[in-house]
């Protein structure tokens, strides 16, 4: 028997759902698999198992297209009884990109005599050095692309060292790729620009660097966290790590042990969507704007990673199992990293009388993955401290996407990075779901900000700052904007328990880094992303909401998700409260990202507030006893 019901399908349940597809929905033999992956069970559900262990169905969500009727259709397995229970097409929308399209462009556009007239134009005429990748397209309602399954294809040719597809883009030329009778449709030709110099080697001119010493982590004793299955116990955290093919890692079941009581703060955290939309208006460069999550994937798209470069110290790995388009298993072993990780200084008391201090370094769990797409790399972190504080990081690396600019030519709407190399000014949005479960079920939003106070005989010296807390009660009026004049933030309270002070037991939601999108409002992109333009949302909780562009951003219109499900306005206090979270990481590429570009950061946190009656770290033993 399955350990959990939220553990990960297993290679054999992916097989048992493909082939009850297969042999019941009517599909014919040319349909690919876009996803299988657990359905998982519903708050009830999950209720019911905690409650008295009664086990929902174990079931797997399948999507599919069918390529003979360009269908996308969807329906959930039911794995115990191999039966499928539902089965519908879902008009109108594209199923998401999997890998095995992402690269069928190249070989069918590289035979297509109209793309070779226009690389030999630039002078391009071994084919086997170029690159034809398969873009999602979006939606801009030309007239040849309605109703079709297409790609919008961008070309590089690799650098002479071999080690970067990317190296040497080859501006303006885009075939644009039939994905349902795998042809061009046309060719987007805006221009010839001369191929830049190759400058794409990943990897010194003058060998490597030979003054770095060992740094060797040591855990004599073993890691303090223990490992059942998918389940965590560490420093006082539990957490469940789960899988989707779709978002990649997934926590379930956050919460703390206090004094004995699993007190619970989160049913499941992810990062549930991602785009990237570019800033360059010209040639076909409108039409890149990466959903990274839901056209492209990232469950599938997951690294398995190795000790000692992806990760350091006493590493736990998870494996879990994604599948190929003809529905068979693909596992992938080591997709998930845990480990510790010293983080400096927790907190320190000195007395200045005698001298003596008092002082606890700060360790915290780390659970990542990352997902290598195209020519990006992008490293999901999350974290959990010993203070309560749980943080999620963003690391994104890879190659920049570089465009050839005819020499003497500076980029409008980007930087040059490299001779005869510019990369687009851009922005990765992030969209963060969290459903929130701090001390139960029955939550509620509120939002702070705070002011100078204005002068008056309470406030004569002017100094007084006003703290303003109001709740978001409705889910319209909760969809909000970071206000750095005003330190915004937002806190989800527990509806039914208190702290020592009678004061709500609460987890503050601490925006990092942040920026609005700079996209026009009215755009193709914008419409098909409109989580970007609020950087907190909440909304009631709903099995079915789980992506904020929809569930079928591929080619899609847009006007889906978070906008159009806080229309229904429902109210949030006391309620099963949804909190989503858009971080929007601002990027105009330097040369020193190029060709591979360091790591850049962007988080959030959660922190307890009140959720504890002091500080929950009293009691961890000093690094050094100094009394
Ligand atoms: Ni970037």
């Amino acid at each position: 028997m399955i350990e959990h019901p939220l553990t990960p399908l297993t290679a054999d349940e992916i097989s048992t759902a493909a082939s009850c597809v297969k042999a019941q929905s009517g599909l014919d033999d040319n349909a690919f698999f876009e996803t299988i992956t657990l359905d998982e069970p519903d708050h009830d559900e999950m209720a019911a198992f905690r409650a008295n262990g009664t086990r929902p169905a174990r079931r797997a969500y399948v999507c599919c297209y069918e390529r003979s009727s360009n269908r996308t259709l969807r329906g959930v397995v039911d794995l115990g009884a191999e039966r499928l229970v539902s089965w519908d097409h879902v008009p109108g929308v594209q199923a998401r990109i999997p890998p095995e399209e992402f690269v069928l462009s190249d070989a069918i556009a590289k035979a297509d005599p109209r793309v070779v007239e226009a690389l030999a134009k630039r002078g391009i005429t071994d084919l086997s050095k170029v690159l034809i990748e398969t873009w999602a397209p979006g939606n801009f309602g030309h007239a040849d692309e309605v109703g079709k399954r297409l790609a919008y294809c961008h070309c590089w040719v690799i650098n002479e060292a071999g080690d970067n597809r990317y190296g040497r883009p080859i501006a303006n030329l885009h075939p644009v790729f039939d994905l349902q009778n795998q042809v061009v449709l046309r060719v987007d030709d805006f221009g010839v620009v001369p191929l830049p110099p190759d400058s794409a080697a990943i990897r010194p001119a003058d060998g490597l660097r030979r003054d770095i010493k060992p740094l060797t982590i040591s855990q004599p004793e073993g890691p303090s966290f223990e490992v059942d299955g998918y389940h965590v116990r560490w420093q006082r955290w539990n957490v469940r790590i789960g899988y989707n093919l779709r978002e990649g890692l997934v926590l379930h079941d956050i919460g703390y042990e206090d004094d004995g009581e699993l007190r619970p703060i989160m049913h499941r955290a992810s990062m549930a969507e991602m785009v990237v939309p570019y800033g360059d208006p010209t040639g076909g460069n409108y039409r890149r704007n990466a959903f990274d999550t839901g056209e492209y994937g990232l469950g599938v798209a997951l690294d398995s990673l190795k000790l000692g470069c992806d990760c350091l110290g006493h590493i736990h790995y998870f494996d879990v199992c994604a599948h190929n388009w003809d529905g068979e298993p693909t596992p992938i072993r080591n997709a998930v990293c845990m480990h510790e990780e010293d983080y400096g200084l927790l907190w320190k008391h000195t007395d200045a009388k005698t001298g003596q201090f008092r002082a606890v370094r700060s360790r915290r769990l780390v659970i990542s993955s990352i997902a290598t797409i195209g020519n990006y790399v992008y490293g999901f972190f999350w974290y959990f401290y010993q203070d309560g504080t749980i943080g999620t990081e963003i690391k994104a690396t890879g190659i920049p996407f570089p465009t050839a600019i005819p020499p003497g030519e500076d980029p409008k709407y980007g930087a040059m990075i490299a001779p005869g190399i510019a990369s687009h000014v851009h922005q990765h949005s992030f969209s963060y779901r969290f459903e929130m479960c701090v001390d139960g079920d029955r939550n509620a939003v509120r939002e702070q900000d705070f002011e100078a106070a204005p002068l008056g005989p309470d406030n004569p010296h002017g100094n007084a700052v006003a703290i303003l807390e109001r709740p978001l009660t409705h889910e319209a009026e909760a969809a909000r904007e970071i206000d750095v004049t005003r330190s915004r933030s937002w806190k989800i309270v527990s509806a039914d328990r208190t702290n020592a002070l009678g004061q709500p037991t609460a987890y503050r939601l601490v925006p990092g880094q942040n920026t609005l999108p700079y996209l026009h409002p009215e755009s193709a992109v914008a419409q098909r992303a409109g989580f970007m333009f609020k950087h907190f949302w909440a909304t009631r909780y709903d099995r079915d909401e789980l992506y904020p562009a929809g569930w079928y951003p591929n080619q899609h219109p847009g006007g889906d998700g978070l906008p159009r499900w806080i229309q229904a306005d429902r109210p949030l206090e006391g309620e099963d409260v949804v909190v989503w979270y858009t971080l929007n990481f601002h990027h105009l590429p330097r040369p020193e990202d190029w060709p591979v570009q360091p790591i850049v950061y962007a988080s959030m946190h959660w922190m307890p507030e009140g959720f504890f009656d002091q500080n929950p770290a009293l009691d961890i033993p000093p690094g050094a006893i100094t009394e």
